[in-house]
């Protein structure tokens, strides 16, 4: 079978994993890439045998032999591009969040075409606890879902150390999407309410102007209520970069689930202990495994065989609505109806 080509804009450190997925597909020939650091598209392209690559997403975009692309580029720069790629036919996934306004939302969507596939990488989708937990619910296993408790914390490295731009993005976009994703997904149901919390201190204080955590409550139409939490202020001395919890309770059962700290292996050096990632990405025998590999696999599978995507654009509108109503709630200090 003809494979078909794809391009890659935004070469960091997310970018790279898809970088991954595409040169190791038997379905993609992976055409060109693009970033404004060309020093580091050069170095991305020469590691996964890209032949092109571009500063501009425009050139690349403008090419015929292109039918798809991802774009990992910092959560506020995802729209022009977005919108560019699919006014030119080409199918796109996105990084989470969609985009970090409503308006941008309804910018992408608008461009998008019957003819073209819109996927958001909201990967916890393939996470096996969460799939797991979504196929007890649906079998009716713990009765109606009533609560959730949820939270997804990310150490102070990553908005100090590891993104470059994270004054300019929220620990609620960043790492929130995800949860809230997730909430809609396993209560099978849409938000209604939102009562939010948030504090800015601890990172301000360090010169980044971004706030250090979310609390929020969202209430869904049928009842189900969810909390959830967000904060990107855990010290560092924790054995994961992340702290990801999730509870549900049912009128008839609960599942638990400890998402990061599993503890399934446990590695202690002289200076350190460490949980090593076994499920996210993990290499196993050369090959990239792990759920984050799988949502990328899958926009692969819609692209070639003419599928929905599991993951749509409305899906990251509707996020995206509800992050606005918990950023907003926050500011207000009252509840916000969606
Ligand atoms: N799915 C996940 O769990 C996950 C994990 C990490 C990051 N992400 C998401 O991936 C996206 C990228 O995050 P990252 O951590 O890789 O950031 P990063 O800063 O490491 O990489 C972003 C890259 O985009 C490039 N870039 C910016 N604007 C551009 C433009 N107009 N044209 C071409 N290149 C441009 C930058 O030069 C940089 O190399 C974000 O939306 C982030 O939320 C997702």
């Amino acid at each position: 079978m003809k494979k078909i080509g794809f391009g890659l804009i935004g070469t960091g450190l997310w970018g790279e994993m898809h970088a991954k997925v595409y040169s190791s597909s038997s379905d993609v020939e992976f055409k060109a890439i693009c970033d404004l650091r060309e020093d580091r598209a050069k170095e991305i392209a020469e590691k996964y045998g890209v032949k092109d690559c571009y500063t501009d997403y425009k050139k690349l975009l403008d090419r015929d032999d292109i039918s798809a692309v991802s774009i990992a580029t910092p959560d506020f720069a995802h729209t022009d591009i977005a919108v560019y790629a699919l006014n030119a036919g080409k199918h796109v996934l996105i990084e989470k969040p969609l985009a970090t306004s409503v308006e941008d939302c309804k910018k992408i969507l608008s461009a998008k075409s019957e003819n073209t596939k819109l996927m958001v990488d909201f990967h916890n989708r393939w996470n096996p606890p969460f799939v797991v937990a979504k196929t007890a619910i649906e079998n009716g296993e713990i009765g109606k879902p009533m609560m959730m408790s949820i939270r997804l914390n990310d150490t102070i490295f990553v908005p100090t150390n590891m993104l470059s731009w994270a004054s300019k993005s929220e620990v609620v976009w960043f790492v929130g999407s995800h949860v809230v994703d997730l909430t809609r997904w396993l209560f099978n149901d849409e938000v209604h309410k939102v009562y939010a919390v948030s504090r800015s201190e601890v990172l301000k204080a360090k010169g980044v102007d971004t706030p250090d955590f979310y609390q929020a409550i969202l209430e869904f139409k049928n009842g189900g209520v969810a909390t959830v939490e967000n904060c990107w202020i855990l010290p560092d001395s924790l054995p994961t970069v992340i702290d990801f919890k999730c509870e549900i309770i049912g009128s008839d059962g609960a599942v638990y689930m400890d998402v990061s700290s599993h503890r399934t292996i446990q590695k202690y050096t002289s200076d350190k202990a460490s949980y090593p990632d076994v499920f996210v990405y993990p290499t196993i025998h050369g090959k990239q495994m792990g759920f984050a590999v799988e949502s990328i696999k899958h926009f692969i599978d819609c692209v070639v065989n003419d599928k929905t995507p599991m993951v749509t654009g409305e899906d990251g509108l509707i996020t995206t609505k509800i992050i606005s109503a918990i950023r907003e709630s926050s500011k207000k200090g009252e509840p916000v109806t969606l």
